[in-house]
């Protein structure tokens, strides 16, 4: 029989301090009207002095954990996607797995910005797939706020730090027997599961959104420059097209989706997305308001918000997908 993966638990976690537009309006040149107007955002939560992208993913990796019933002993390997790591080196997955007390397995870091997440998904859907894992604890972590130029408008506003994780297992019993994964006409025998992954980059279009540091270029960490307006519409177009190719893939169609978990840049890009699908904004999971741009950790903070809230059940057709700087973009598909 062929291995499957599926999504066995998830959790999340973010700072507790919560800072308002209109606590940012205080220091630099802008106003709550205009970022809600062009953004959707209203607050983000930013991380503590002291408190880093390894103890937010930790803090994500033992709730996801804990929902799932996983032990950190059958944990095969942890995967952290982030732009923000502790350290240039070693991958902040290794201090999460020391502290999660694993003294077996791999652990390593995936460099994808706002698309890390289903990047990471995407690797460890394969890892399982191909037998070199069992169970792989994926997640999305960032202290966005830390890379940030807090004097430039027009990028400072838009993110925030948190985390967010999944357990990533192979599928045992009635769900590795299960006809399909697929749609509801093929059988009433319908498993859980990780039906496809995709994932794409065009390095051509790097200088859009990009850190202006690094450890052999400028030996600094550096802050993020972006162009917004280019981005904002290559992510509505790559976005649709990604949706289109994960469905055509399955044989599916875009009324099948029961949810859409999108990454969180932009309300704005979330309609977008909504209205060239045609899909109901209902059926889609917003966090943007709340959270701002998490970058690799808006999905799964989404995904876990929706799923502990009863929006998602077991069954449901689960659609993620993102973009981010490189420019990357990529999806995964879910039945919950
Ligand atoms: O995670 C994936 C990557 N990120 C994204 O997907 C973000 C994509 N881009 C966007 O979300 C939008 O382009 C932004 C929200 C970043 C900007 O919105 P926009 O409608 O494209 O505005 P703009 O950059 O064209 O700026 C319009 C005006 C400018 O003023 P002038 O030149 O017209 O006088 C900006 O200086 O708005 C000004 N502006 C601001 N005003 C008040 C820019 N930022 C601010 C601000 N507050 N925070």
């Amino acid at each position: 029989m062929k291995r499957r993966s599926l999504i066995q638990g998830c959790g999340s976690y973010l700072p507790e301090r919560i800072v308002t537009n209109s606590e940012l309006a205080e220091t630099i040149d802008t106003t709550d009207e205009w970022i809600v107007e062009r953004t959707g955002i209203r607050q983000r939560h930013i991380a503590a002095e002291g408190q880093f992208t390894s103890d937010l993913a930790l803090n994500a990796a033992q709730r996801a954990l804990d929902h799932a019933g996983v032990k950190a002993a059958n944990i095969d390997m942890v995967i952290v996607a982030t732009t923000t790591p502790d350290n240039t080196f070693p991958a902040t997955a290794t201090k999460v797995q020391h502290n999660l007390g694993m003294v077996n397995g791999a652990a390593f870091d995936i460099q994808a910005v706002c698309s890390g997440f289903v990047y990471a998904l995407s690797v460890a859907d394969n890892m399982i797939k191909g037998g070199q894992a069992d169970t792989i604890v994926v997640i999305g972590a960032e202290t966005f706020s830390r890379i940030l130029d807090w004097e430039d408008r027009g990028t400072c506003v838009l993110f925030g730090d948190g985390a967010g994780a999944v357990v990533v297992q192979v599928a045992n019993g009635a769900d590795a027997s299960a006809d399909s994964l697929g749609p509801p006409d093929v059988g009433d025998n319908r498993g859980r599961g990780i039906l496809s992954t995709h994932i794409h980059s065009d390095g051509a279009t790097r200088d859009l959104l990009y850190v202006d540091g690094g450890p052999s270029s400028t030996q600094t960490v550096g802050h993020v420059r972006m162009i917004g307006k280019e981005v904002f519409r290559h992510a509505v177009t790559n976005l649709a097209n990604i949706v289109t190719e994960t469905l055509d893939a399955n044989g599916l169609s875009p009324d099948d989706v029961d949810w859409l978990v999108p990454h969180q840049a932009n309300k704005r890009i979330l309609d977008g997305t909504a209205r060239k699908l045609k899909l109901p904004m209902e059926r889609m999971v917003v966090t943007v308001d709340r959270h701002a741009n998490t970058s690799a950790a808006s999905i799964p903070l989404a995904l876990d918000e929706a799923v502990k809230d009863g929006r998602i059940k077991r069954g449901d057709l689960v659609l993620m997908e993102a973009m981010g700087g490189g420019l990357t973009w990529g999806s995964g598909l879910v039945r919950w």
